[in-house]
């Protein structure tokens, strides 16, 4: 029988998990990864060997797949779409501090994003802490987020469009950038995490436009000073990939941003979100 390690990578979130089958692990296995999960946000699970199926089936630990609109899933698998990157291109998929779809109304709990190709150095994903974040603020300023919605939009606005991204993304097989502005949503800006009972901020640039009976240009300076705030180093781990590591992260509780420093060179990752949950 394997020993399961779990070791921290940084000081605020993040774990590297090590001695674990995902394809053969027993319910005990499982909950020692699972609390990996609950404890760290960010788990970087290596040495992995999985199919299309293995991935449905550990994503299934998670909760129910969630749909993305935006890229077409693999034949066969719907749920699962590749995150690829080719040596020509020069923009990325997943560069700027998100949370996975939070345009919709029931986000997905969990991504799991599975490394097939890798750069021979960068490519690597950044990964901050929403729940630190919003511990470090003062009582008046969680006061006042506590009573804010977001509005949530998957027209990129800040960025030129979902159109124009999709344009410069080509090796994906991206669909309907058109209809992005249809996509929208409603949450509050400080959430509550069910099994954790710990508070989280819950905004970005990339998909939160204003704030819910403010204005852009009023919302604008706070959204950006809390983005700024979250994304201190303090409150960051990054995880650096090779072909057979699973990483699963907690989109309640943590924003990432693949970094896009490897011009010139390959990376192919399968990508599955599970678990919509309505933000409270
Ligand atoms: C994503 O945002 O889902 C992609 C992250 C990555 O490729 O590292």
């Amino acid at each position: 029988m394997s020993t399961i390690t779990v070791t921290p990578i940084a000081g605020s979130l993040g774990a590297e998990v090590c001695g674990v089958d995902l394809r053969t692990m027993d319910n005990s296995a499982w909950a020692t990864v699972h609390q990996a999960f609950l404890d760290h946000k960010v788990i970087a699970i290596r040495g992995q060997d999985l199919g299309p199926q293995d991935m449905m089936d550990v994503g299934a630990r998670f909760g129910e797949p969630n749909h993305y609109p935006f890229v077409k899933g693999l034949d066969g698998f719907p749920f699962l779409f590749d995150v690829i990157k080719e040596p020509g291109e020069k923009r990325n998929f997943g560069g700027g501090w998100h949370s996975d779809t939070t345009y919709m109304k029931a986000p997905p709990m969990a991504t799991l994003l599975y490394a097939l190709e890798t750069p021979q150095r960068g490519g690597d994903t950044l990964y901050c802490d929403m729940v630190a974040a919003y511990e470090s603020l003062t009582p008046k300023m969680k006061e006042m987020l506590g009573s804010l919605n977001g509005v949530f939009s998957a027209g990129l606005k800040n960025s030129g469009g979902r159109s124009l991204h999709h344009a410069q993304i080509g090796a994906m097989k991206v669909t309907a950038g058109e209809t992005a502005d249809t996509y929208e949503a409603v949450h509050p800006i400080v959430r509550t995490v069910e099994e954790t009972g710990q508070k989280a901020i819950y905004c970005s640039k990339v998909h939160t436009t204003h704030f819910e009976g403010m204005t852009g240009d009023e919302s604008q300076p706070l959204i950006e000073w809390l983005v700024e705030h979250a994304t201190r180093p303090e409150f960051t781990c990054r995880v650096h990939w090779e072909p057979g590591t699973l990483t699963v992260w907690d989109n309640r509780r943590v924003m990432h941003n693949a970094i896009n420093d490897y011009h010139g060179m390959r990376r192919h990752m399968r990508r599955l979100t599970s678990g919509p949950t309505v933000p409270v």
